[in-house]
């Protein structure tokens, strides 16, 4: 496993493989990596010959009161985590992929300000911007991004296609843990009584999909999930919505493939899921 922090280095490595007709497939994750990064490694391999992983916390996604410097930073044990799975591991440097002066930006539209956009309006365009930059260090055949972030999955696609990158973007199923919390870098925020309440997040959303798949009308099953959220323990709830899984417009029936969104806050910590109905 070959550890690079540079755009040089990268490249060199890169032209190896191509010279020997090897496929690139892609990871970028922003570390403190747990076993949903893994899958998503796991699915990359079955794409294609060598695996690029990169790690970085990007800081254009990250509005100035978020949680950029307290960001869980492991990369030593995320190397650890990588050896025998990943042929490289790519560390940029803030420096360098993004220079003094450097003022380049990408706006990713409608969709980038709904759901997450509302209360994260900077974050979509961060996300766009860091990962079109990484696409074009790296180039991949295909790059792999997991369904819990399911709309920065379906604005990486929207990105991809607008600027014609010949990549394939393919999304992995969520990983749970064992009581069904969605496992995330931020799920060590959470205090031990948040711990235990977490899990109600994703329970709530196999009720709503049950209250649906039972004909439940559309707008009663959500309110009834948004007030068993509030009654669960969560302080805030952001959005539980029903949404296409294809356009991310909203949903008037589940007769085409849906798909339920949520975020909600447990103390300070922000919670985001989702389900296909
Ligand atoms: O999902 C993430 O970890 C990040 O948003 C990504 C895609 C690596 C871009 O920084």
């Amino acid at each position: 496993m070959q550890i690079i922090r540079t755009i040089a280095d990268l490249r060199s490595h890169l032209a190896t493989y191509r010279k020997n007709g090897e496929t690139i497939g892609f990871a970028p994750t922003m570390g403190a990596l747990h076993s949903g990064h893994l899958s998503l490694v796991e699915i990359a391999k079955q794409h294609a010959d060598k695996i690029v992983v990169s790690i970085f916390v990007n800081p254009a996604q990250f509005a100035p009161h978020e949680d950029f410097d307290k960001y869980p930073r492991t990369e030593e044990q995320d190397l650890a985590k990588l050896k025998g799975h990943a042929d490289i591991v790519y560390l940029p440097s803030k420096e360098e992929l993004y220079p003094q002066g450097f003022d380049i930006k990408i706006a990713t539209g409608k969709i980038g300000q709904e759901l997450e956009g509302i209360t994260r309006p900077h974050f979509f365009d961060g996300v766009a911007l860091v990962v079109t930059k990484l696409f074009m260090q790296v180039q991949p055949d295909v790059a792999v991004f997991g369904e819990k972030d399911f709309q920065q999955l379906h604005i990486i696609r929207k990105v991809t296609n607008g600027f014609d990158m010949p990549i394939e973007i393919i999304g992995a199923p969520i990983i749970r843990e064992r009581d069904g919390l969605a496992m995330s870098s931020r799920n060590v925020y959470l205090s031990e009584t948040n711990r235990k309440i977490a899990p109600a997040l994703y329970q709530a959303l196999c009720q709503v999909k049950d209250l649906l798949h039972n004909g439940k009308n559309i707008d009663e099953a959500l309110e009834w999930g948004r007030k068993n959220i509030v009654e669960s323990g969560f302080s805030k709830l952001d959005y539980l919505e029903l949404r296409s899984a294809d356009t991310l417009s909203p949903a008037n029936n589940i007769n085409t493939p849906t798909r339920l969104l949520v975020a909600a806050y447990l103390g300070e910590t922000r919670l985001i899921d989702n389900i296909a109905i």
